[in-house]
């Protein structure tokens, strides 16, 4: 037999599979209320390739980052090396300078929904096919207060989830006027304290002492609360920005810590950076992550152009959502027809259509089973009616409507057959 691919997953009805985060159902609610949520606030969706020329992520995303370490590149057969995208940022960037969005007088806000790339170890909350949400603000500003709608966007949405236990987690990572001075500082510290820090620390030291901040191996922790914090390097306008951005969400009522260690793990960030983590996820626990990157449109070969977004992990999102409610997801039919007899079949196939034309979701046996297996079905289903065509009902135009879960029976014209099922269709 052939598997999928390790780290992939296969999204399935909900009744063949207890796994939350590989069930549809669940995808395509946190799909529908994010649609819902930015439409709100003004977002428009954009859909860009899955692959994507190899160049533009070791630009974007940054050749020594892990995310980069783990792309799945190959050479074309022309010789081009592209990737899987392992994020979609750098793409909607890309696709804003490649059409002309920059010609637009205002801002342009888009969102995207889609499949993401990473050859990482596989675990709980981690795949190496996974899916994304993300929002990219792109223009001409970089008020805070983009900063604090995206934010206030983002806990509308976990709200209309029914998720709840989440902490905002907040830091300014300055720009290209402050960070090389911090980086400098950051590394010269770091040197006295390598013996005692970890092999991947050590190796971060030389690639991206940034990074060295974000490591959660144990035994570093206490040296790395000593490094120098990076809030405390800000320049004036990184500072000017940062308290902007807090007293933004104040005036929200949006509650955030600030991480003083907080990094992110891509190149392209400059000054604002947030994550939102949950608390039901064991160790790959942040649900969302994103921050500013007004300088990604020039690394890109594009105009000067300023930058926000975010971007969530699906199958985190899933397991983060409240047990209950997931009854009324199924996708369960709503009326289930059985028959006996071939006259009764071809009767059954007329009344499934002008059912369905009523907008009925209705599943008629096409197998030809006996009654009794056909009623099987209908329950492995879930259909929430079934009714029976038989000789009688043909001649009398009337049927017998039965509730499945609670075995009531009614006798009802075509009409009134329509008429119920419509009142019980979600
Ligand atoms: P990121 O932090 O690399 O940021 O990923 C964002 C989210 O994607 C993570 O918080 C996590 O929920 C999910 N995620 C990442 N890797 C995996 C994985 N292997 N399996 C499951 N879920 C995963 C970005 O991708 C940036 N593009 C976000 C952004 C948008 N920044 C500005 N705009």
């Amino acid at each position: 037999m052939i598997k999928r691919v390790r780290g992939t997953q296969d999204i399935l009805p909900a009744r063949f599979t207890d796994k939350v985060d590989a069930q549809i159902e669940r995808r395509n609610l946190v799909e529908r209320t994010a649609r819902d949520a930015f439409r709100r606030y003004g977002f428009e969706e954009i859909r860009t390739p899955i692959i994507e020329r190899t160049e533009l992520f070791e630009r974007g995303v940054g050749t020594e980052t892990d995310v980069n370490k783990e792309m799945y590149t190959f050479e074309d057969r022309d010789g081009e090396r592209v990737s899987l995208r392992p994020e979609q940022t750098a793409s909607v960037v890309r696709a804003y300078i490649e059409h002309g969005m920059f010609n637009q007088p205002g801002l342009v806000k888009l969102y995207y929904i889609g499949p993401q790339f990473r050859r990482e170890r596989p675990q709980k909350g981690r795949y190496r096919q996974f899916s994304q949400i993300g929002v990219e603000v792109l223009g001409q500003s970089d008020d805070a207060s983009i900063e604090a709608e995206v934010i206030e966007m983002l806990e509308w949405y976990l709200k209309a989830l029914r998720i709840d236990g989440t902490v905002l987690q907040i830091n300014s990572i300055g720009d290209e006027n402050c960070r090389p001075a911090y980086i400098e500082r950051l590394r010269e510290t770091i040197r006295q304290q390598l013996p005692n820090l970890c092999g991947s620390c050590n190796q971060r030291y030389e690639t991206n002492p940034l990074r060295v901040l974000d490591c959660k191996v144990e035994s570093c922790q206490p040296y790395l609360n000593e490094l120098p914090s990076i809030a405390d390097s800000l320049c004036e306008p990184c500072r000017t920005h940062f308290e902007q951005f807090k007293g933004l969400l104040e005036e929200r009522g949006i509650s955030y810590t600030i991480a003083p260690r907080l990094v992110r793990g891509l190149d392209y960030y400059t000054r604002t950076a947030f994550e939102i983590i949950g608390d039901k996820l064991g160790a790959q626990n942040t649900i969302v992550g994103g921050g500013r990157y007004d300088g990604l449109s020039q690394m890109l070969g594009g105009p000067p152009t300023k930058g926000f977004g975010f971007a969530l992990g699906i199958e985190r999102l899933i397991m983060s959502l409240p047990e209950d409610g997931a009854e009324n997801l199924k996708q369960a039919p709503l009326l289930f027809i059985a028959y006996i007899g071939a006259l009764a079949r071809i009767h059954a196939f007329a009344l499934a259509k002008r059912l369905r034309e009523a907008g009925i979701s209705t599943i008629v046996d096409l197998e030809g089973r006996k009654l009794k297996k056909s009623l099987a079905v209908a329950n492995s289903l879930s259909a929430r009616y079934s009714l029976i065509i038989g000789d009688d009902e043909i001649e009398k135009g009337s049927y017998v409507l039965r509730n499945m879960a609670t075995g009531e029976q009614r006798n009802s014209g075509e009409q009134d057959l329509i008429a119920t099922l419509r009142n019980d269709e979600r």
